[in-house]
């Protein structure tokens, strides 16, 4: 690649490669397989550091569990402002609608009020009031499925929120830090975020791969359903990344988070269909590492935590907001509009146009 090709953002493939950004806040290794999140390996963080400690070292301050936990009553006060937007019938949609009536750039609001909203959907009608003194992995899945959380499920889940907090220059991190590059408001940056994160490229597939795991039913069956996916041209959702040739670190450290959850069977059945996707997708494609990413093992532990999953990509977002919050503040701080380039091709020449 010569130097007018970098500078127009033009590598040996296409377009792409740009570095969008230069942040403090995390970075993905993925030839290594290594996720460092604020200066930590992710295998240090999740599972060992409350989410509220992993938000404040994003956000560079100290974000405490009452702190959060005061924010979710405030959150569920505004319920009754939110118009119809909890009532659309894809979480997503209502996560987006409802998060659009926020205003003001604290973060701590913005998470509090994401989980809040997301468990009231789920609720359909009879929200679950917060417990300012809970820990926010154990509230809002109290909230969200109207049960007190088990403390294994509460501790899964808060490895789960740790493990997706950031995630370097993904597609709705980038859109959070392009909108806050305007000079545009939080809310906006984060409601741009969360329509990219509703893809199922995106944060969409961990709901598709429990359909998937459902389908199989049986470890034997897998290499048979599996092929017939690929033969209808489906991609087996869970599997490659973008970033990562080799498995996704955070498949490793959600397995044990599962672990500590009675969940064999489903567990056992995931990893057989892993290991037959991994194969035939690397016979077919011996150039591109196809391995589990994180949606992977991210539908058994939301599954076997009690959520929903129509749930599953909100709470994805539940976690991701800290991680966008950090990212709009640095971006901020950075000052400069966002504004890549195109690579105009000229086609009045062959399609006819004059
Ligand atoms: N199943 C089957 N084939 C896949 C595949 C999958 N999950 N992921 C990639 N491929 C194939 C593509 O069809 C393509 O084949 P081709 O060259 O014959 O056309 C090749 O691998 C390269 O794919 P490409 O589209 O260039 O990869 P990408 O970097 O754009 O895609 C993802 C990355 C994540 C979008 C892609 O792997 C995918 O769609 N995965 C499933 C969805 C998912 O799990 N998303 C969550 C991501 S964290």
């Amino acid at each position: 690649m010569n130097s007018d090709q970098r500078n127009q953002g033009i590598s040996a493939s296409g377009l792409e490669d740009v570095v969008a950004a230069v942040t403090r806040l995390s970075d993905v290794d993925g030839n290594a397989g290594r996720l460092v999140i604020a200066g930590r390996p992710v295998e240090e963080l999740a599972g060992k550091v409350p989410f509220e400690e992993a938000s404040g070292m994003l956000l560079g301050r100290t974000v405490t569990r009452r702190a959060l936990g005061e924010a979710r009553e405030a959150a569920f006060e505004q319920l009754a402002e939110l118009g119809d937007a909890l009532t659309l019938p894809d979480a997503m949609d209502a996560l987006r609608a409802a998060t659009a009536h926020l205003s003001g750039a604290d973060p701590v609001r913005i998470m509090a009020a994401l989980a809040v909203f997301a468990a009231a959907w789920a609720r359909q009608g009879s929200p679950v009031r917060p417990d300012p003194g809970a820990s926010h992995a154990a509230d809002y899945l109290r909230m969200a499925t109207g049960r007190a959380a088990s403390p294994a499920a509460a501790s899964a889940l808060e490895a789960y929120l740790v493990t997706v907090i950031d995630h370097g220059m993904n597609a709705s991190t980038f859109a959070a830090r392009v909108v806050a590059s305007t000079a545009s408001d939080t809310v906006s940056a984060v409601v741009a975020a969360l329509g990219a994160l509703k893809g199922k490229l995106h944060g969409g597939a961990p709901g598709p791969v429990l359909d998937m795991l459902d389908a199989i039913g049986e470890p034997e069956r897998a290499r048979a359903w599996i092929e017939a996916a690929l033969a209808r041209g489906e991609r087996i959702m869970g599997m490659g990344h973008r970033v990562y040739r080799v498995r996704d670190p955070r498949a490793f450290v959600l397995e044990r988070a599962i672990g500590t959850l009675d969940v064999s069977p489903r567990l056992r059945l995931a990893r057989a269909v892993e290991a037959e996707a991994e194969a035939i997708l690397a016979a077919r494609h011996p150039d591109r590492p196809l391995k589990a990413n994180v949606e992977f093992y991210t539908a058994v532990l939301l599954e076997a935590v009690g959520l929903p999953r129509t749930l599953f990509t909100p709470t994805f977002a539940v976690g991701r907001v800290a991680g966008w919050c950090a990212h709009v503040e640095e971006q901020r701080r950075v000052g400069r509009l966002i504004r890549p380039q195109s690579r105009y091709v000229d086609t009045s020449q062959t399609s006819g146009v004059a």
